[in-house]
This record gives C-alpha cells, structure tokens and sequence, in this order.
C-alpha cells in the first residue's frame, strides 16, 4: 500500500476539507505528521513553511518580518556616505529574505537618506519576479526621480498612515512582506502590533555580526533559513 505524509491541514477556513478522505478512499494510506511521536521537528518545519499562506489565509494580511540592524552603539544609522554597515554574510542572509518575499515595506525617510534599491542583488533571483514596494508616509517626501526608478522595478504602493496597512496588505496578494526602514517606522510598526517577527543584526566592536529573532508566533519561517542556526532567540525586540 502506498503511503502519503500530510504535514499540516491547510490553514484556510474557506477550503471544504476532505482531501484526507479523498485519498483514503482510494486505497492510499494517509498519515499525519502531527500523530507521529518522532516527526514534530519536520511538522514544526511544514509550519514555519506554511506561516506566510496561513497569515493570509486566516488573518487576511500577509506575515510581517522586520529587519533591523544595529552598530556596536546600538544606533541603525550607516556611517556617512554608506547606506549599510553589516557583514557580507548578513547582507546575503537580507538578500535572501527579499528573495523568498513578496515585497519590502519601507518609509519615506529611509527613501530620502538612503534612496535604497531594495532589490534582490546578493543571490540569485527568480527571473521575472515583480514585487510590491510599500512606501509608508507622503508621496511628497520622498524623490521622484528617485520614484520613478522603483516604480520600473516594483508596484509601489503608499501607507500614509501604518494603522491603515491590514486593509493596503489584505487588498494584495502578498503572503509575506519584509520591513526594511528606519526606527522611527519600526517604533509605529511595534505600536501597532504590525509584525510577526523581528530579526535584529547587531554589529559587535571587533565588527562581527550577531542575529537574534523575536516572534509573536510559535512559529517562524525565518526558522528555515541555514542562518537560524546562528540566530538567538529575544523575548522582545530591541527599539531605537
Ligand atoms: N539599520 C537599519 O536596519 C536601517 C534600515 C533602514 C533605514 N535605516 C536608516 O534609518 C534612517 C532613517 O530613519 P527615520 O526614522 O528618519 O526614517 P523612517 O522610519 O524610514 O521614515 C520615517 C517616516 O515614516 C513615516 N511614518 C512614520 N510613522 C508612520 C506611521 N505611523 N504610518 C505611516 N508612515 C509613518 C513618516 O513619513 P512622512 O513624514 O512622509 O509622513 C516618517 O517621516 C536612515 O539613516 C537610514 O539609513 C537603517
């Protein structure tokens, strides 16, 4: 008899269900990871790989991940004339959250300090994906030239007001966004209880990079990343 593993039931409210049934009643044996007393690391993984869709599926908005570096004086600001002071490794680790994206959640005063790409540069990415850009703030505050290039490369969207971004995110088909902005966004994103989980970048004197991760989730997709095992893990998140 052939054998299929279901990891999880598939988080959405508004499926009928029943495809368990379906393939028992055709002869194939049907076992739930969540039944087997060894396989909780692997349904923890199904979890954290489904965490996006049953955001999306249950709460209408798409997970949220903030990233956040901070200097050895715990200040997110770049040196002057760079817009970046974290570690080759680090920036890969970002480049491959933007990959695995569907967007970037920005603010108007990272635009004009940094006028960020935000694209994906330092790994290889899917060919011809378009992502969304959220620009929280006023269109008038950030450059239009600087505009008009992202809009070539992304569906730029603006947030006025971040109470407003549920209802901007649940209009989208977006599963997971990733917040790259400055501290005073992060600190209204906190307020509103606007994200799932935060990973923080902290640079040490001797210029190491150390990652640590808070959720409010018990689950997190960044847990699939070979750069979680280097991650500790925060009861709460550090805001500048
Ligand atoms: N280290 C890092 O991880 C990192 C990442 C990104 C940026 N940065 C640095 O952060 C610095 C900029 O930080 P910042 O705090 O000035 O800028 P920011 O947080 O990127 O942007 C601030 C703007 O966000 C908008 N905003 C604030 N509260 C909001 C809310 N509740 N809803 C919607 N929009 C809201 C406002 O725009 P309006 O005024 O237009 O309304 C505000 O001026 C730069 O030096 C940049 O290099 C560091």
């Amino acid at each position: 008899m052939r054998t299929v593993w279901i990891g999880c039931a598939d988080p959405n409210p508004h499926v009928q269900g029943g495809g368990a049934a379906f393939l028992a009643e055709r002869g194939l044996e049907v076992r739930w990871l969540a039944q087997s007393a060894n396989a909780q690391a692997t349904l923890n993984r199904c979890r954290a790989l489904l965490a996006p869709f049953a955001s999306k599926a249950v709460r209408g908005r798409p997970w949220i991940t903030v990233k956040q570096a901070l200097d050895s004086t715990g200040s997110m600001v770049p040196p002057t004339g760079r817009t970046t002071f974290t570690t080759p490794e680090s920036l890969h680790f970002a480049h491959a959250l933007r990959r695995v994206t569907d967007g970037v959640i920005t603010a108007t005063g990272t635009a004009r300090a940094d006028r960020p790409d935000l694209t994906v540069r330092h790994v290889e990415d899917h060919p011809e994906r378009r992502r969304m850009l959220v620009i929280c703030g006023q269109q008038a505050n950030v450059p239009a030239d600087w505009l008009a290039s992202r809009e070539r490369v992304f569906d730029v969207h603006f947030c006025p007001d971040c109470a407003a971004l549920p209802d901007l995110l649940t209009r989208t088909e977006a599963l997971w966004l990733l917040v790259e902005a400055g501290p005073t966004l992060l600190a209204a994103l906190h307020r509103h209880a606007l994200w799932d989980d935060w990973l923080t970048i902290r640079q040490d004197a001797q210029g190491q990079d150390h990652f640590s991760v808070s959720t409010r989730q018990d689950v997190t997709p960044l847990s699939l990343f070979a750069e979680w095992a280097r991650c500790t893990q925060e009861a709460a998140c550090s805001l500048v």
